[in-house]
């Protein structure tokens, strides 16, 4: 591990795969278990995040999928070096509602996969990334469900080509992120059951250490 002693425990999957759900979910289990844990996301709440959201909500428009790459990698080092590294130095569990793999999905699949693997370079890799296998359909019924307004990467069919994407990169990756793989079309309940276990089992492995 390269940063103090705490713990980065990161969610992926496609826009629908409940990755802010499993994400809260995983953050109130650890802290019940007396886990100093902080809950965190990207975009981050940060600076450059809040323009990201904006060009989420199409409420900022006009930037090029070459400048939202490099604003997401920028929004990264950011969060890293003001939220992530100061509360893993401090021994906590930091779980991030995404981290590098959705630039890796998002961003690749619009630019060469290598430019967004080089603007991430800087990045720490993740201590165990739990992406969350689910399938599009499934995805966009949950995404419809939930109703409010459409955000820039929610189309079915860019959903479609998002997850295509991840399996790509989540392979690509599987060993530098730790990614460990797990079936999001079950319940919330027992998604969040799969993941606890996951989890722990990390958090023991700190332990014995
Ligand atoms: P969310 O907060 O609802 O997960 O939305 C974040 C959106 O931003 C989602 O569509 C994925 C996208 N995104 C990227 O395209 N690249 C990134 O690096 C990150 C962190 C998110």
């Amino acid at each position: 591990m390269s940063t103090g002693s705490g713990r980065f425990i990161v969610l992926e999957g496609i826009d629908g795969s409940g990755t802010t759900t499993q994400a809260s979910r995983l953050a109130a289990s650890l802290r019940e278990a007396g886990h100093a844990v902080v809950s965190t996301r990207e975009p981050s709440d940060g600076p450059i995040g809040v323009v990201l959201r904006q060009a989420l909500k199409r409420r900022l428009v006009g930037l090029s999928d070459r400048v939202l790459a490099l604003l997401f990698a920028a929004d990264r080092l950011d969060h890293l070096a003001s939220v992530v590294e100061p509360a893993l130095a401090e021994g906590k569990v930091v779980i991030s509602d995404r981290y590098v793999l959705s630039s890796m999905a998002y961003q690749g699949m619009r630019m060469p996969l290598a430019w967004v693997e080089a603007l991430n370079a800087a990045a720490r890799p993740a201590d165990l990334t739990l992406y969350l296998d689910v399938d599009a359909r499934t995805a966009a019924r949950r995404r419809h469900g939930r109703g409010g307004s459409e955000e820039l990467f929610d189309a079915d069919e860019v959903q479609r080509a998002v997850a295509r994407a991840y399996g790509r990169v989540v392979r690509k990756h599987a060993r530098s992120q730790r990614v460990v793989r797990v079936d999001g079309r079950a319940t919330a309940d027992e998604v969040a059951k799969e993941i606890l276990a996951t989890v722990r089992t990390v958090l023991q492995r700190r332990g014995r250490k």
